[in-house]
């Protein structure tokens, strides 16, 4: 983690700015991305296409991190967005990503969404069902418009991930069936409204091996030819996401690796590429900042429950696919503690509010500021209020210089929205 570094005085510092006069100022649970890390991994992945001679149009899921901030950041080199909703869509405006750079995938558009779509004239509308063909024409003619779409593909390729993250199965919602999918896209070039480009695809997220990725892209390859074998028009291949990072010790999903399985399976075909980074790109540029409320003993000789101030709410991953998200202390006297096995919990009552199991760490005690590492991806954008707890805040740094994009959500904001019918007795005085 070449952005994170421990110095004696400093403690753990981010960029160059240490993380303790963040928690300090701010207080925690805090998450605190780095901007300058965000444009070096940007810059290493294009670098990667760039260097297998391909210039992909770069699409960053702004489902892993949909800040404005961080969105505005990668515009700012260059990026759009894939967006799954108006929410994602309108929120990428915002940012300032134009139109022409977005890509709207889902199982689920509404009509709604669709024609905000085709309002804004977006990029592509990555289609996924047969239904969905025939509802995205009725609305572009009755729209007057265009749509511009891809078919995405449910190539039927296990890639070897966490189930709750696999999408390229026949079994999952995703896609349409590899075996339909020259059917449709005929089907698509006829009906009033639709002008198929290509195809879309991902299989996955946290992806490492690229033996799947071939895999994929090699039939989606074999669908290019058959529908070209039948006169059509085919210009565009978005390769989706699904990149993998480092969070223990399975090694990142390497950048040059996924521009060679590309390079190899579609390099030939004469078509224009996308890609829909998230996690590679912003995972590992955050972390979230957090306090030991207190340090529990465990029973019978079991390790102690470190109990910390972020919960299931503010981190979900690891309440929910078992993920495993590396510890740090921030103070460098924290650090230098002897290690043992501890339970890292949130104060959230339900068991599954838990961090890691038996986790060696330098002995903590109560008030020790921690990092939860990797957490820039699916961290805050996953958060909720459950147990009555704001939303934590957010930093961004930048080199030496930091500042709140946000700041800690207002307690009261929590039942403020809340209307409570007037056939309900007032509240007792
Ligand atoms: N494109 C599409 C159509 C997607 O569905 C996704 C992610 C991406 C791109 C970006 O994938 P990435 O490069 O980030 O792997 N909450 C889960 C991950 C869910 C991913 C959903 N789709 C987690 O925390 O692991």
């Amino acid at each position: 983690r070449p952005h994170l570094s421990m110095h004696a005085l400093d403690g753990l510092v981010l960029e160059d700015v240490p993380l303790t006069a963040i928690a300090d100022a701010v207080g925690t649970p805090t998450w605190v991305m780095g901007a300058g890390t965000l444009r070096a991994r940007y810059r290493r992945l294009t670098g990667a296409m760039a260097g297998a001679g391909l210039s992909p149009s770069v699409h960053f899921a702004v489902k892993a991190n949909d800040h404005l901030a961080v969105l505005r950041v990668l515009a700012q080199e260059g990026a759009g967005a894939d967006v799954v909703s108006g929410g994602e869509l309108l929120r990428a405006r915002a940012a300032g990503i134009p139109a022409s750079r977005i890509v709207f995938s889902g199982v689920g558009k509404s009509h709604d969404e669709l024609g905000l779509a085709l309002a804004e004239a977006i990029a592509h509308i990555a289609v996924e069902s047969a239904e969905e063909l025939e509802i995205l024409s009725a609305v572009a003619a009755a729209a007057g418009r265009v749509a511009r779409i891809t078919l995405r593909v449910n190539p039927d390729v296990d890639a070897g991930t966490h189930e709750k993250i696999t999408t390229g199965l026949s079994t999952n919602k995703f896609g349409i069936a590899y075996a339909r999918a020259v059917e449709l896209y005929a089907r698509a070039a006829a009906l009033p409204g639709l002008h198929p480009l290509g195809f879309s695809l991902h299989i996955g997220s946290q992806i490492t091996s690229m033996a799947p990725y071939r895999a994929a892209f090699a039939r989606v390859a074999d669908l290019v030819r058959a529908v070209r074998a039948r006169g059509l028009a085919v210009s565009l291949v978005d390769c989706g996401g699904g990149l993998g990072i480092c969070y223990r010790d399975e090694g990142e999903g390497a950048p040059a690796a996924l521009a060679g399985a590309i390079r190899a399976e579609l390099g030939a075909l004469d078509v224009r590429l996308a890609i829909e980074p998230g996690r590679w790109l912003a995972g590992p540029a955050g972390v979230l900042l957090s306090r030991v409320i207190l340090r529990k003993a465990g029973e019978d000789g079991l390790p102690p429950f470190l109990i910390l101030d972020a919960a299931m709410n503010d981190l979900m991953r690891p309440s929910l696919y078992d993920a495993w998200h590396g510890i740090l202390p921030l103070s460098a006297r924290d650090a230098v503690q002897p290690p043992e096995a501890v339970n890292v919990v949130g104060p959230v009552c339900e068991s599954a509010d838990s961090f890691a199991r038996n986790r060696m760490l330098p002995r903590l005690g109560d008030g020790a500021a921690v990092a939860l590492l990797d957490t820039g991806a699916y961290g805050m954008v996953m958060s909720s209020t459950y147990n009555g707890r704001p939303l934590a805040a957010q930093v961004l740094v930048d080199g030496g210089r930091w500042s709140v994009i946000r700041p800690r959500q207002p307690v009261a904001e929590l039942w403020a929205a809340d209307r409570v019918p007037d056939w309900i007795a007032p509240a007792p005085v």
